[in-house]
This record gives C-alpha cells, sequence and structure tokens, in this order.
C-alpha cells in the first residue's frame, strides 16, 4: 500500500523547528503585551458571509481561494481565509464597543487557508499573528500599530526590513480617483494582460498591482492616489508619517500599493524583506479598515490592523540566524542496567523532574556501551548509571559527559542523594 502525504500546498512543523517557532510566538506575546495588546481566539471557522461581505466579493480570496463548504446542517462555512473578519465579528457580536476605545487584540500562529498555487512563499494552510485595534481613528494609533510589527522582528533580529506605505483615501476621496483611474485605463483595456482585463471591471485598484511586464509602463504613468486624496486623509496621511519619523520607523512611499483586500480605507503597508525575491516577499502588511464593523453589522467604527505570515517569517529568522535558536538540551540521561535498576531509575528520573531537570530514560535491554552512545547523542551533560551493584547499595553512577577524555573525575559513585545534589548544583551554575 502506498504511504499517504501530506496534501499539496501544507507543510507540518516539525519538531526541529518547534523551538524557533516557540521563541518566535514569545516574542510575538511579549511585545504585543507590551503595546497593550489583549489575545483573542476566534474559531478556524465562521459562516461564509463574514468573509465574502468583509473581504470583498471581487477580490482573489472570494472569487477564487476560499475553503467554502456545507457543514451537516447544511450551513456554508469557511475554513478563515484572513483573520481580520473573524476578530470583528466577534468585536460587534460581544459588544466590545462599551468598552474602553481603542479595543487592542492580537492573535498569534492563526491558521489562514488559501487555496492558491503552491509555489514558494505561498502555501495553502499557513499561520498568521497579527494585531486589530478597533475604535479610533487617531493617525496615531496606525503609527503605533506600525511600530508593534516593526518591534517583533527587530527584536527577533530580523534585518534587511523595509515598510512600503501609501493612503488609498477614504469614502470621500477613494470613489473620484476610482473614476480617474477607470477614465485612464478605458482606452487601453484591450490592451490589458487577462486578469487586468477582469481587474478593469470588478476591482479596478488591483491594476495598479499587476506584476506583468507588459502592463508596467500602463501602471507608470496611471494617476496616483496621492494627487486626490481629500483634505481630511491628507492631513492624516502626514501625521502618520511625521510619528514614524518620531518612533524611528524607516518607510517608503509606495504610491502603487493598494493590498489585495478590499475593506481598505487610508492608511495601507506592507513590511517588505529584501532578503526574499519574487513577490511573495511581504512578511506582513495590513491597513486602516473604518468601514468593515459597519458593513459586518455593526455601528461606524474606525479600525485598522495587520497580519503577519509566520511560516515567511520562520524561513528569514533560518536563512539569517541558521541553528542559533535550539531546543534546550537534556541534563540528564539515565542507563539501567537490569530489572531492578529501571525501577531505581524512574524513580530518580521522577524525582530530577520535579525538580526541573530535562531527563531522558534509556529503554529496552541495552549493552552499556549502547546506551552510552545514545546519551552522548542525546547531548545530556550527565549520563547516571545504574547496573545491579548500584540498584542493591542505593548508588549512582554519575558520568559527567561534557568532560575531557583524560579527566581522572570524569566518572564518581555516589549515594542517590549526593548525586542528586551534584546535578543540581551543576544546573544552578
Ligand atoms: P494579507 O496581506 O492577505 O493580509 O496577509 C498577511 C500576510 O500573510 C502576508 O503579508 C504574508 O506574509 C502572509 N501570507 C498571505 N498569504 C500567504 C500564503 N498563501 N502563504 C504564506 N503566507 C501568506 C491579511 O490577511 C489581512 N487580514 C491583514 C490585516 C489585518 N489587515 C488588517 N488587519
Amino acid at each position: 500500500m502506498t504511504a499517504y502525504r501530506a496534501v499539496q500546498g501544507v507543510k507540518d512543523i516539525l519538531p526541529e523547528q518547534s523551538a524557533l517557532w516557540e521563541h518566535f510566538e514569545k516574542i510575538i506575546k511579549t511585545t504585543c503585551g507590551l503595546f497593550g495588546y489583549q489575545r483573542i481566539e476566534t474559531p478556524i471557522f465562521e459562516e461564509t458571509g463574514v468573509y465574502a461581505r468583509g473581504v470583498g466579493e471581487g477580490t482573489d480570496i472570494v472569487e477564487k481561494e476560499m475553503y467554502t463548504f456545507k457543514d451537516r446542517g447544511d450551513t456554508s462555512l469557511t475554513l478563515e481565509p484572513e483573520g481580520t473578519a473573524g476578530v470583528v465579528r466577534a468585536y460587534i457580536e460581544h459588544g466590545m464597543q462599551m468598552k474602553p476605545q481603542p479595543v487592542k487584540l492580537f492573535y498569534v500562529r492563526t491558521p489562514i487557508f488559501r487555496y492558491e498555487r503552491p509555489q514558494k512563499g505561498r502555501l495553502r494552510e499557513h499561520h498568521q499573528f497579527g494585531c486589530e485595534a478597533i475604535g479610533e481613528s487617531d493617525p496615531m494609533l496606525d503609527a503605533e500599530l506600525i511600530s508593534v510589527i516593526w518591534s517583533v522582528y527587530t527584536r527577533m533580529g530580523l534585518t534587511n526590513l523595509s515598510i512600503q506605505l501609501n493612503s488609498i483615501g477614504d469614502k470621500a476621496c477613494k470613489p473620484g480617483y476610482m473614476q480617474k483611474l477607470i477614465e485612464y485605463y478605458t482606452p487601453l483595456q484591450d490592451d490589458l494582460c487577462a486578469d487586468c482585463k477582469v481587474r478593469f471591471t470588478k476591482n479596478p485598484l488591483r491594476l495598479l498591482d499587476c506584476k506583468e511586464e507588459r502592463d508596467q509602463p500602463k501602471i507608470a504613468h496611471a494617476p496616483k492616489i496621492a494627487e486626490y486624496l481629500c483634505a481630511d486623509c491628507e492631513e492624516h496621511f502626514a501625521l502618520l508619517k511625521q510619528y514614524l519619523e518620531e518612533m524611528h520607523i524607516p518607510y517608503t512611499l509606495n504610491p502603487l500599493l493598494v493590498r489585495g483586500l478590499d475593506y481598505y480605507t487610508r492608511t495601507v503597508f506592507e513590511l517588505i524583506s529584501e532578503d526574499i525575491g519574487g513577490r511573495q516577499n511581504a512578511i506582513g502588511g495590513g491597513g486602516r479598515y473604518d468601514g468593515l464593523i459597519e458593513l459586518l453589522g455593526g455601528k461606524p467604527t474606525p479600525a485598522i490592523g495587520f497580519g503577519s505570515g509566520m511560516e515567511r517569517a520562520i524561513a528569514l529568522l533560518e536563512q539569517q540566524k541558521g541553528t542559533e535558536i535550539a531546543e534546550k538540551q537534556p541534563e540528564v540521561y539515565i542507563i539501567a542496567l537490569n530489572a531492578m535498576a529501571k525501577r531505581k531509575a524512574a524513580e530518580f528520573a521522577n524525582t530530577l523532574r520535579e525538580k526541573d531537570i530535562k531527563t531522558l530514560l534509556g529503554f529496552g535491554s541495552r549493552s552499556l556501551k549502547a546506551f552510552m552512545k545514545a546519551a552522548n547523542a542525546s547531548g545530556a551533560q550527565w549520563a547516571v548509571i545504574i547496573g545491579e551493584e548500584e540498584a542493591q547499595t542505593n548508588t549512582v553512577a554519575l558520568r559527567n559527559l561534557r568532560a575531557g577524555a583524560d579527566d581522572d573525575h570524569k566518572q564518581v559513585s555516589l549515594s542517590v542523594e549526593e548525586g542528586l545534589q551534584t546535578i543540581l548544583r551543576s544546573v544552578q551554575q
């Protein structure tokens, strides 16, 4: 029988990588906490409407990428294709508008599902951490939120990162700009790539995001949103830039940055790694979504957030920092050479673990030589050997696996209690 393999576009997170994931998560939680963000966990699926309406019918995500299915009660459900709409649904459902605003929430290692063409950096299941700050329009909040993602990655020690920034206007000025864009593209329609022909009718803003070579000159000459911002949006954007400068967060203006989800208004941004080539170089992205809460049934409420792809960040960390972040090595490996010794070994292992000493037990019946090989391979500092004599006299042979070959004190025979104290002392040093 052929063995099963994981389905296309998904990845196992293997034990060798788990120390890095844990380290990453710890930094995320600490950093979000420092900024006053609280953790939220929403279900892995929602009623399809939450995303169809929230993310936008004309977007790639809703049109081509959602994992949508009917459950046994005939309700249409969708596996989370992004984190924001579910958080907004929860904000409305749990009356969070009654709390002091803004409500600042974060999520971490949230599985996200998108039926994308599998390629490097693009998975069908990936994990995001993200922040959503709901209930405030002050551009200082935008700057603070950008500062969260920037701080997480600088604390992780990642380098060669940059922030791309743009403002795409609000409901007062965005429609006027879209009209200009449509007017500009109308005579060029026949010459557009197949995808852009669809974008032209469904989502003209996305025309600016086309990566086809032939469409680049058209994009270069297209009207730019910055010239069409209303006075309020212009002021909001100017203040945001000032705050970012005060916070020493470097950014680059990118008038073509429009993002792939429909809910954005005003601020949009992406965190780009210069160490990743190709199109999948965004480690994170986000922006304001001042109309989304109302769209999903709440009162008009301004908000901003970002999501960051954790697999992409982990790949970068592996590339930039190698195996610097490794799992804690065991301190003790216990070898028992007969049945009675095994009982003593089980008891001693328990005592050590109660004292927070990472302890491995050698299983089965093997020769001392084979057990020693395993103890050395485990990375433990101490091998505790319990043979027939030790089991009868309540002693242990303690061998320091990190001592040099010619060290006379490499192995000592001690009472169980002395053995325990010796190990405890060495660990506390
Ligand atoms: P997004 O740009 O679609 O935004 O995704 C955020 C990040 O998730 C991307 O920058 C990338 O790092 C990662 N990502 C996206 N798709 C994949 C994939 N197929 N494989 C691996 N990584 C991927 C959002 O999802 C918005 N909800 C962000 C947001 C939050 N905006 C406001 N609040």
